[in-house]
């Protein structure tokens, strides 16, 4: 019999945990796939004395993770502790640079250091292993380094954040305001008690930085990423796209062109019919563009114990196994360092929701902004007149570009007449 893969496991919170249980209620399951048997020989947490509900005799209790990496009898460390940086990063460090391979759901330090990270792995001859960092129990990262390897993958729409989707789903279901349904998300356990992450469309960012380094092969680049999150949406955004014929979802969205890529992270309108506009509550979905195999999507559970466990236990399956790969699906020397797709190329058409004070001239001046922009409008919707109260505009353009969308919002905005910033959203029409 092949000797057991030994490993230790870095952080028993929610993900570290579920990984445990895993292995265990899976125990026969995952021996037999992987080949040989997987013992989890030594796992590190802040708190020594916490009851955490599962059995760890004879598996040794490390004080400071970062010790895992000096032991000979552990030969992969799955970092389920958290952090762009910290210790996290210093564990993952010293595990590359000691032999050790890594198993990570961490997207933030993969995010900021998933380049030098793959660098030292591959000094080092060992691997990166990060399917639980994106969409958890959606294998989108074998997907696209396996499944799709022979094609250009042309373009990437996911949705990435479960926090944002229940979010945007329940506001639209029972016609509530981002503030009530957040509070009732962290009640649930859906959003983290500091939710920003989540709701300033970070963690999508981290996470689409990730993917479109694997589906293009270029290297990650979140520092300039223009990323916009939910909170400024209001129930009359989302009533108003539904009588559009949309729903509104935070989109990772990212397209590569002639050697040159483009990535944003935007609450966009997507078609109510669409598969994407179909993926509610806490569910992920990533839909793709291929030149061979065409488009598909792929949908699930994207966080939680389970489906989280179930990404890091394929990556400990594909360990055992010897099946690995860079992380970044190429050594990181033949990534390209693209430029980036500027705002003036990236044409769509907008939704817009301007909320003006109802006087005399105000369509006349925004039809002008628009007008000194080569903005024309597709379709207009303007409620009621109340003199005391800011009315509605809300206005469908026809396709335009980026950077023209960009200033004539801004010049918008100052306008004297509007009550509050204008919502400005992107159309996609996904099918
Ligand atoms: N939760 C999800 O659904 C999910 C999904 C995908 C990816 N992820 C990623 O998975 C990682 C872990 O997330 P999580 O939700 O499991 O976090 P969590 O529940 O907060 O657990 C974090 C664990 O790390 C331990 N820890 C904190 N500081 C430590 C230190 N200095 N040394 C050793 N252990 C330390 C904590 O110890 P104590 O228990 O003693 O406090 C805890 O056990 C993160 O990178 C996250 O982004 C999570």
């Amino acid at each position: 019999m092949t000797t057991p893969l030994r490993i230790g496991i870095a952080g028993l919170g929610t993900v570290g945990l579920g990984v445990i249980r895993m292995l265990r209620d899976n125990a026969d399951l995952v021996t037999s796939r992987a080949g040989r048997q997987i013992d989890v020989v030594a796992v590190s947490a802040r708190d020594a004395q916490k009851n955490r509900g599962v059995d760890l005799s004879g598996v040794s209790w490390v004080t400071d993770a970062r010790d895992m990496t000096e032991r000979a009898d552990i030969s992969a460390i799955v970092e389920v502790i958290g952090g762009e940086g910290g210790i996290s990063l210093d564990l993952a460090h010293k595990s590359l640079a000691s032999g050790k391979h890594l198993i990570t759901a961490n997207k933030a330090m993969l995010a900021h250091h998933g380049t030098s990270l793959a660098r030292l792995a591959e000094h080092h001859n060992v691997s990166v292993l990060c399917e639980a960092a994106v969409a958890g129990g959606i294998p989108i990262i074998k997907a696209f380094r396996e499944g799709l390897a022979g094609n250009h993958i042309r373009a990437l729409y996911g949705i990435l954040n479960g926090t944002c989707n229940y979010i945007l789903t329940e506001m639209r279901l029972s016609d509530r305001s981002f503030k009530d349904v957040l509070a009732e998300a962290q009640t649930k356990g859906y959003a983290e008690s500091d939710p920003s992450f989540d709701i300033d469309g970070i963690d999508t960012g981290h996470k689409l930085c990730l993917l479109s380094s694997m589906a293009f092969g270029v290297m990650p680049q979140f520092s300039h990423m223009p990323i916009t999150g939910i909170s400024h949406l209001t129930p009359s955004d989302i009533q108003y796209a539904g009588e559009l014929g949309y729903r509104i979802k935070l989109l990772g969205m990212a397209k590569c062109h002639d050697g040159k890529v483009w990535q944003k992270v935007m609450p966009c309108l997507v078609p109510s019919s669409s598969t994407l506009g179909n993926v509610e509550g806490v569910y992920n979905a990533v839909f793709y563009e291929t030149d061979f195999a065409g488009q598909g999507m792929m949908s699930g559970r994207g966080a939680g114990a389970d489906p989280t466990a179930s990404a890091i236990v394929s990556d400990i399956i594909d360990l055992a196994q010897g099946k690995t790969r860079p992380l970044f699906g190429v050594s990181v020397d033949r990534l390209a360092s693209a430029s980036m797709i500027k705002p003036q190329e990236i044409s769509s058409r907008f939704y817009m929701h301007l909320r003006v004070k109802d006087q005399a001239g105000v369509i006349a001046e925004i039809s002008s902004i628009l007008k000194d922009h080569h903005i024309s409008i597709e379709s207009m919707i303007q409620r009621g007149r109340n003199p005391d109260q800011a009315v509605s505009v809300v206005m469908i353009t026809h396709e335009t570009n980026e950077s023209d969308m960009a200033s004539a919002y801004a010049k918008m905005a100052r306008l004297s007449f509007m009550a509050s910033p204008p919502t400005q959203l992107m159309i996609k029409d996904i099918s």
